[in-house]
């Protein structure tokens, strides 16, 4: 390969910085020569692209967001949509494309690599660490610890006034933020999309929880995904049960701010090795982590099945249901 792009795309998580600066640094160390796509897929498709350099990736892994901007792109579902953004790739000599996303950007470079025969690698990078075939995703740290920060603050209140905080955490479909935070924060009760309970069921382990002298923490932590109004309809239940809750949505906080060492240094070693599979002839994979080692993980089994990690959900069963 001599000429290669890159891109960010989807939601931004805390760490992407880091892994374009790793790319375009591994990259020029092997003399190829790096195009920065603009804007996700979207700019793909438009042809929105750079030359970048060494310099260009100067003074960035500390910061959040992506120098590249992200977005999520519609077009880019269609299979003309994929037909132009191959187009734009081959008029610029670009033999090869780096995708840093979540399950959406993944599954997009899965298609456009089996559609058009396109070199493609995938770097894992979302807050919600849902993507399946990768113990850890770059971002995933961050906003666990972001989410930590903000929770033992709002304890200092739920403690001093003995009121319940319903706090919600993001994860689009999956639990991961909030079964992790929640086990941190040591939280009385954490309801995720995999463990489906009943509002009255929920208030009822409440109640008994109060009579065993129990869940004193006064923090529920309720990940987004696991049923649309949940936290406001739960809230509103125990309301009219003698509860006098308050919910709290941390919301896009989550997603910004500095890296954590843990991420800068994944995203560092999987913008680097990315480059290394690229050299090795791999293509349709991602750079995953299984344990503490490093694979090539196919992009065309994200879809076909979910992530689970059970340890974490007897945890939950455990410890906060
Ligand atoms: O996938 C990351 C994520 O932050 C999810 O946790 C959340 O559901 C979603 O993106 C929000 O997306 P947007 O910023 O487009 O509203």
């Amino acid at each position: 390969f001599d000429t290669i792009g890159i891109l960010t795309s989807g939601g931004d998580a805390p760490g992407m910085n880091a892994a374009i600066r790793a790319l375009v640094r591994a990259a020029l160390n092997q003399k190829i020569k790096v195009y920065g796509i603009q804007r996700g897929f979207a700019g793909l498709i438009g042809g929105d692209m750079r030359r970048m350099s060494s310099a260009s990736v100067s003074n960035i892994i500390q910061r959040g967001g992506t120098l590249l901007k992200s977005n999520r792109c519609e077009a880019f579902k269609t299979v003309e949509g994929r037909h132009q953004a191959a187009e734009a790739l081959r008029k610029k000599g670009i033999q090869a494309l780096i995708c840093i996303g979540g399950d959406g950007t993944l599954t997009g470079a899965h298609l456009l690599a089996r559609e058009s025969g396109m070199t493609v690698i995938g770097l894992p990078c979302t807050i919600d660490n849902d993507i399946y075939g990768s113990d850890d995703s770059i971002g995933f740290d961050t906003a666990v610890n972001t989410a930590i920060d903000a929770i033992d603050r709002i304890r200092d209140t739920a403690l001093s006034h003995e009121r319940l905080f319903l706090v919600e955490v993001m994860g689009r479909k999956s639990g991961f933020i909030a079964t992790q935070v929640g086990i941190a924060c040591g939280a009385e009760m954490i309801l995720i999309p995999e463990y489906p309970r009943a509002l009255d069921s929920i208030s009822h382990t409440l109640a008994s929880n109060r009579k065993a002298g129990r869940g004193s923490s006064g923090i529920i932590v309720v990940a987004e995904g696991t049923e649309p109004g949940l936290t406001e309809r739960l809230a509103g239940y125990l309301r009219q049960h003698g509860e006098e809750p308050r919910i709290c949505i941390l919301g896009h906080i989550q997603r910004g701010g500095s890296p954590t060492g843990h991420d800068r240094v994944l995203a560092s070693c999987m913008g680097a090795t990315a480059i290394n599979y690229l050299q090795a002839g791999y293509t349709d994979v991602m750079v995953a982590t299984l344990g503490r080692e490093l694979i090539p993980a196919p992009l065309g089994d994200i879809t076909a099945r979910r992530k689970h990690d059970p340890r974490l959900s007897e945890l939950v069963m455990l410890l906060h249901k």
